[in-house]
């Protein structure tokens, strides 16, 4: 184990922000891990995976503990479908090209998300019609007081829109080590109908679509619309799109007839946040180096040398206008530190 002092955490967080940590461990195992959570107290430790849900606003008096495990490998399979675990260190868009090189369908719809395996069922990642729940079948977690390893199926995450138990009643409690999906190995379910997919596949007619077309097509759509972080510091969508009443919605819809929607149930409906932002003049706006990306409002950016408190106060800015504006509450989605 190799303690590291003074750390910068700029390459380990998408948004690009430079902070310190006071201590920094890189984790390769899960029983470094252990060996690592027996040595500190749980309220010395800061658990980074690949840090592209968070905003750091300052340097972190902790021990970071930086989760590299790798290797996936098949665990179960039957006739049609088959059990892949993925260490929680793995990146997440490597193991989407796992599956799809292997012909294992249902992650196809999530290409590109930044991130790790390990942070996914956290919030629950999410794109194009699909959500990391439709194919996740457990977890391992270890507690980082009692060090005890617990499995939790799908039913124990709680998984909602960008949330679970992991953000919830068990927020900092456990440190996911690996994380099992359940896939296709064939009459794959390709889902299509979200967005533009279909209409890029359309593009190539003569292309089979399979789960690489669909990837491939996800990759394209979302290199169109979302900065790369590796060019521009983001965090991806930084507010969750909101809830309200529909009967709130009607009276919205009222007054801006083109309000796109999406029906959550019968009485509720989800407004994306990206319009919202938009209509309030915000999209391409620039204050320093914070700012909101040209082509998605959702998006907030760094240009260089933001530090997270301006990009904070850009998103306090955002909340206070729509809002005021709208009468909608938004909800950061990352994760602010
Ligand atoms: N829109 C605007 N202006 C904007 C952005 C969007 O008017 O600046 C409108 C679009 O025209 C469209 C609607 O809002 O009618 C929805 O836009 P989009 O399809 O881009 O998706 P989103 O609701 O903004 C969500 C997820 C994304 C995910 C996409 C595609 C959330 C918080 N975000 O964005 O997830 O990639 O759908 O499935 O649910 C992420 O979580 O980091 C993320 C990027």
């Amino acid at each position: 184990m190799q303690i590291q002092k003074n750390a910068s955490l700029k390459e380990l967080n998408t948004f690009g922000i430079d902070v310190k940590a006071k201590q920094y461990i890189a984790v390769n195992s899960s029983d470094e891990l252990v060996h690592i959570l027996k040595r500190f107290y749980a309220s010395e430790l800061f658990v980074l995976s690949g840090g592209s849900n968070i905003l750091l606003t300052k340097d972190i008096e902790a021990t970071v503990l930086h989760i590299q495990t790798k290797g996936i490998k098949v665990v179960d399979e039957t006739e049609n479908s088959v059990l892949v675990e993925s260490q929680a260190g793995e990146n997440w868009h490597q193991f989407v090209l796992w599956c799809i090189e292997n012909n294992y369908g249902g992650v196809e719809n999530l290409s590109l998300i930044p991130g790790c395996v390990g942070t996914s069922p956290i919030q629950n990642i999410g794109a194009y019609g699909v959500e990391l729940k439709d194919v996740f079948y457990s977890c391992e977690a270890v507690h980082i007081q009692t060090l005890e390893k617990r499995i939790f199926t799908n039913a124990d995450c709680k998984f909602g829109y960008r949330d679970s138990v992991f953000k919830n009643e068990l927020k900092g409690q456990y440190i996911i080590t690996n994380v099992v999906f359940q896939l296709t190995k064939k009459n794959h379910q390709l889902k299509t109908t979200y967005g533009a997919i279909q209409q890029k596949l359309d593009e190539n007619p003569h292309q089979t679509a399979d789960i690489k077309a669909v990837s491939d097509a996800v990759i394209s759509i979302r290199s169109s619309k979302l900065p790369d972080p590796r060019v521009l510091g983001n965090s991806g969508s930084f507010f969750k799109n909101p809830v309200v009443e529909k009967s709130f919605f009607d009276l919205l819809q009222e007054k801006h007839p083109e309000v796109p929607s999406y029906k959550v149930s019968e009485s509720q409906v989800k407004v994306p946040a990206g319009w919202l932002i938009e209509q309030c003049g915000f999209k391409g706006y620039r204050k320093g180096d914070a700012g909101v990306h040209k082509n998605q409002a959702l998006v907030l950016v760094n240009y260089g040398s933001a530090s997270g408190e301006e990009i904070l106060q850009l998103s306090k800015a955002i909340q206070y206008k729509v809002h005021q504006t709208f009468g909608v509450a938004l909800e950061a989605e990352v994760n602010l530190l």
